[in-house]
């Protein structure tokens, strides 16, 4: 038994929890992390108690001073979290008590649950925020890459079989698209975040007048039209983390996202594909292999989707069978939540300074986007600007292709002759369906990978992202 008895058991219980059990349920080991969102809450919370009365001046100056006190050594690393104080609430609020006795009071109307599930929302709050941020440099370096490369076209795969052409920059603009995605879907969340929850207590609020929308004021629960955001039900407010799923979630779609970045990245950079070389400092050697250059952190992107994932079906699992209202089970939100939030976030910032740091092959993309055989479909689409219908035109060049196979040669060395037999509505300018860069200025609907479409949506992005 641990001989001092924390705050929350004096009074009701005769001593400490015994040592396993302090162990077994303390989290002060992880969630030391909402320190700062923490005192945020308290020094809000300590100017609501003094507008009603229960603190007076000079105890919420008190308080205040304590508080800020405490701030500044917990950032200096200066302060000593003790396990038996159990979490990050108890701590920080013994310290501040023992310095100031007006301390006692800043728990009035006030439970760990609506204080966790405060500090919680204020957290992934500014989590989102910084997560944008990285999100936004990801897309510039994608961006930048492409303008870098406007020129370069590459074949585009699906089936990982050679399809059409494509501009590299169109291929890098298709995951732009997605993380842009991905930044509304975490602004979505933000609304939903961004609701107050303090004044809940532990389930069922307060017999004290609490000014709920002042302390959600000084808390910037403010949504864009300038209202403040409460949340209208003090049960739901204690035991709800949907917002800390669809954060989840909204990351783990965003891990998803740059796991296929990676795999393109990783495809790319080997030998059989060549098209890119990322920089000696962003890639990592093999212990054995003295010739090996791995591309590690496009791997890791890959691997660290896993966790996040799971992450996600954590929260879910873990949310699925609890009764109302707060159970102790939800302490087991937070290493989930960290460990997603810093994942997704490192994960996004070293995409993109790897990005930042590669270069193109451009005679190897070259040599792989003159493969006639990418412009099959546009031999078809000749046929059918002359009046074929396109399943027709679809089978007459299917002819085609197979008597290229068979006689050895590309698709655009065969002669018009060739052509006529098999087809006679071919015409003297059918090989040059075959010229790239014409066919390339041909694509220029909205969303194709056309010459003057592409540089269009490079400078969109450019100026959306600046
Ligand atoms: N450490 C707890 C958590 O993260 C704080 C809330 C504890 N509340 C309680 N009644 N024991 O959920």
């Amino acid at each position: 038994m641990s001989k001092k008895s924390p705050v929350s058991r004096s009074g009701r219980f005769t001593g400490g929890p015994a040592a396993e059990v302090a162990k077994f349920t303390e989290s002060i080991s992880f969630d030391w992390r909402l320190w700062k969102h923490d005192i945020l809450g308290s020094l809000a919370h300590a100017a609501m108690l003094h507008k009603i009365g229960v603190l007076k001046k000079t105890e919420l100056v008190a308080i205040s001073k304590g508080l800020n006190q405490i701030h500044k050594e917990i950032a200096a690393g200066q302060f000593k979290w003790k396990a038996e104080l159990e979490d990050v609430h108890m701590n920080i609020e013994a310290e501040l008590t023992q310095r100031v006795p007006a301390g006692a009071k800043l728990h009035t109307a006030r439970s760990r649950n609506d204080q966790v599930a405060l500090d919680v929302r204020l957290w992934v709050r500014d989590e989102i925020t910084a997560l944008l941020g990285e999100i936004a440099g990801l897309q510039r370096a994608l961006v930048s890459l492409g303008e870098k490369n406007a020129d370069v076209i590459i074949p585009g795969y699906t089936h990982l079989q050679r399809a059409q052409p494509v501009y590299l920059a169109h291929h890098l603009l298709a995951y732009v698209e997605m993380l842009e995605r991905d930044c509304e879907r975490l602004w979505d969340c933000h609304s939903r975040v961004n609701v107050c929850p303090l004044g809940s207590g532990a389930i069922a609020g307060s017999t004290l007048p609490l000014k709920r929308e002042l302390v959600a004021k000084l808390l910037g629960f403010v949504n864009a039209s300038g209202q403040i955001q409460l949340t209208q039900n003090s049960m739901d407010a204690v035991s709800d983390r949907d917002f800390m799923i669809e954060f989840a979630a909204a990351a783990a779609l965003l891990a998803v996202h740059i796991s296929r970045l990676a795999e393109d990245v990783i495809l790319w950079v080997s030998a059989e594909f060549n098209y890119i070389k990322i920089a000696d400092a962003y890639t990592t050697g093999s212990s054995l292999m003295p010739q090996k250059k791995n591309p590690d952190i496009a791997e890791l992107a890959r691997g660290k989707t896993g966790r996040v994932v799971g992450n996600l079906m954590a929260l879910l699992t873990l949310l699925k069978g609890l009764p109302m209202t707060y159970n102790r089970d939800l302490q087991e939100d937070k290493e989930r939540l960290f460990d997603t939030a810093d994942t997704v976030r490192a994960t996004t910032r070293l995409m993109a300074a790897m990005l930042n740091h590669t270069k193109v092959n451009k005679p190897v993309c070259a040599a792989a986007a003159a493969d006639p055989a990418l412009l099959a479909t546009d031999l078809a689409d000749y046929l059918v600007k002359k009046g074929m219908p396109f399943r027709q035109a679809h089978h007459v060049v299917g002819a085609v292709v197979a008597l290229a196979e068979k006689t050895g040669k590309p698709l655009n060395q065969l002669k018009l002759a060739e052509l006529q037999d098999v087809n006679p509505t071919f015409g003297r300018d059918a090989l040059g369906v075959f010229n790239l860069k014409t066919a390339m200025a041909k694509r220029n609907i909205t969303g194709a990978p056309g010459t003057k479409e592409v540089a269009k949506q490079l400078a969109r992005w450019r100026e959306q992202l600046s």
